[in-house]
This record gives C-alpha cells, structure tokens and sequence, in this order.
C-alpha cells in the first residue's frame, strides 16, 4: 500500500502524537527525525507494531539526525514536512524566553528541507510558532503559501472547550476561532463564536465571557503550570492532523493558521512580509485562501498589538539571522 509521505522533524511529545494519529487514521507513511539517538527509530517502530489492531497499513521510519545533516535526505518526496522541533517551555517561561534557541534549531531543519525537498507543503508548530513559521519561511521561501504555522487550530479547539463545558453543550455545535499571534495577546474572536447558530454574547454574561477569553489565551500556560516538565501535546497533535488531513484530501477545511500577509491582504491587515493568525482556507496547494476579517474599532485595536508583538519578534530575528 502506498500513502502519502509525511515527515515530522522533531520525535517528541508533539511529533509522536502527530505521527500515531495519522498512521492509526492510514492517512500517510510517515517518517520521523530528531536528533536524540534512536529516538525517532524507537518510536516509530512502537507505534508501527500497534497498526495491526488499528487495521492501518501506514508505515513508520525513524532516522537520527546529525550535526552535519546526516540522515535528513530520507526527507526526499515528503507531501507534507511539520517542524516541531525545538525545546518545550517550562514554567514560568514565556514563548518568546524560547526565541533564539528555537530559531538555531528550524534554521538547521529547514536548511534540509530546502536542500532535500523544496516543494513540500511545511507546517511549523516549534514555538514562538509565528517567528518560527516566519524563520523556515527566509530560509526556505520564496513559495509563501505552502508555508503555514499550527496555532490557531490548537487555540480555537480551547475557545471552543470553555463555551461548550459553560454551556453544557456539545462542543460539535460550538463554532469559534481565535485569530492573531499564538501568544498572551492572541484575540479569540467573540463576536463570530456562536452555538447553534446562536451569538455567544445572547447566551452568556460579558464576565462569563471574559473568563473564558482569559482561559483560552492561557490555553497553553495552564498546562505546562500543570505538566511542569514540558508543554501540551495530545490537543497540539491532533490540531495539526486536522491540517494534514485537510491538505492530503484536499477538503478545503477554514481554519485560522499564521499565514503570510502581503499586498492586498497585508494592507487589510496592517502587516506586510510576515505571519500572523488568520482565517484561512487549506488544501492540496497549502493556504489556498485568506479571509478578510473587518475589525469593528476594539477588535482592530487588539489586532494591532498582538501584530505589532509578532513584528517585534519578527525584527529581533532578522537581526539575528542577519537579513
Ligand atoms: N533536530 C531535530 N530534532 C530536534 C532538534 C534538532 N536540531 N532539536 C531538538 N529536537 C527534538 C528533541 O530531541 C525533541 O525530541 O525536538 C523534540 C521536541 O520534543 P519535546 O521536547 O517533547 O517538545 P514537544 O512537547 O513535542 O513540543 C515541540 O512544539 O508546541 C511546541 O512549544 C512546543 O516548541 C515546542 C514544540
């Protein structure tokens, strides 16, 4: 049997959950890289001998990676290549604590994936997720579209938790999206969440509300407070499933994904030659569409600081990088 192959950079906690959940759903072979020895080899052949009572007949490959970028040519003919590698955040650190190191690490990642495969479709999930989306994109780049980051899927899903355990609804008939940077300022976007067809805002309390924008926007923080040793992973892996599944089958699914905003779309959004979380449309080409939110005056502020935080960052790294 052949599937699509897919390859995740980084075997750890994200990249594992990633890699069962598309091997049990046979939506692709999958390969998996890491520089920890034996890492990637152990775990994908873990999960290969599970597929027997998943009735999947995807397969699994592991390959160490080295300094020299020894092993990354297995990433040849990848469909789909996510990065997650990187370091985990700890308590009481912030995503952007994580800024530099995590740049060294999808500098090197992504160095390969343009030598070994230029056209795949890349989804970067290594946190602070919008500057590192933007750091494979100049090493990687020019082709901007078939770049995207995880982080909105993963947000929304919260957003999406809180109001339907509020309401004691099913979370199937909650539709909410959190849009701008995956950070502290990121903006869950109220006034399109509704439940059943039915605003949000008719069914609960502006401080039932806020408590639920508070939560959501600490989403991620929440559980590494709990976690201690390391950051979520079963929400984040299977958010990016939603993104393969919708790339591999063509569904067309409208997410919200850092995408790259220039010219027109750029100008609606105030931001050009970077990424930032908006609604998208995803398919076989990567993000086939980017929607136009129109801002009522609050929401456009919010969208201008979380914007101008992700440019910030987006500044300190080409800096670095010395572009
Ligand atoms: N090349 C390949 N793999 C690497 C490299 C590298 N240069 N550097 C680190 N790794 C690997 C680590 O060995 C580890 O197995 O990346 C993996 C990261 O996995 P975890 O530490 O378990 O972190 P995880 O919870 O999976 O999160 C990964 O996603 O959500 C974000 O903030 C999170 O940036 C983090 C990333």
């Amino acid at each position: 049997m052949s599937l699509p192959k897919v390859s995740v950079i980084g075997a750890g906690q994200v990249g594992s959950m990633v890699a069962e959940h598309l091997a049990i759903k046979e939506l692709a072979d999958v390969y998996l890289f890491d520089v920890v020895d034996g890492a990637a080899k152990g775990k994908s052949l873990d999960m290969m001998e599970a597929m027997p009572h998943w009735k999947s007949d995807s397969t699994l490959e592991g390959y160490t990676v080295g300094p020299n970028g020894e092993n990354y040519e297995n990433l040849k003919e990848s469909k789909i290549i996510v990065i997650t590698a990187g370091l985990a955040r700890k308590p009481g650190m912030s995503r952007d604590d994580l800024l530099y190191k995590n740049v060294d690490i999808v500098k090197s990642a992504a160095e390969n994936v343009k030598k070994y495969s230029p056209n795949s479709i890349i989804i970067v999930v290594t946190n602070p997720m919008d500057i590192m989306t933007y750091t494979a994109y100049r090493i990687i780049g020019p082709e901007k579209y078939r770049i995207m980051g995880m982080g909105g899927t993963l947000d929304s899903g919260r957003f999406r938790t809180f109001v339907a355990k509020e309401l004691g609804v099913s979370v199937d008939d909650v539709t909410a999206f959190v849009v701008g940077g995956h950070g502290d300022d990121m903006i869950p976007f109220v006034r399109y969440c509704s439940v059943g067809g039915i605003p949000l805002t008719e069914l609960l309390s502006k401080e039932k509300i806020d408590a639920i924008l508070a939560r959501t926007r600490n989403g991620g923080g929440e559980i590494v407070s709990y976690l201690k040793t390391g950051s979520a992973y079963f929400a984040p892996g299977i958010s990016i499933t939603v993104m393969i599944e919708s790339i591999l089958k063509d569904k067309k699914r409208v997410v919200t994904a850092p995408a790259f905003l220039t010219g027109d779309t750029g100008k609606h959004y105030g931001v050009e030659g970077f990424f930032v979380g908006v609604p998208v449309k995803i398919g076989k080409n990567g993000v086939e569409e980017i929607y136009k939110l129109s801002f009522q005056p609050e929401e456009r502020k919010l969208w201008d600081i979380t914007a101008a935080h992700v440019k910030e960052s987006v500044e300190k790294v080409n800096a670095y990088l010395h572009i």
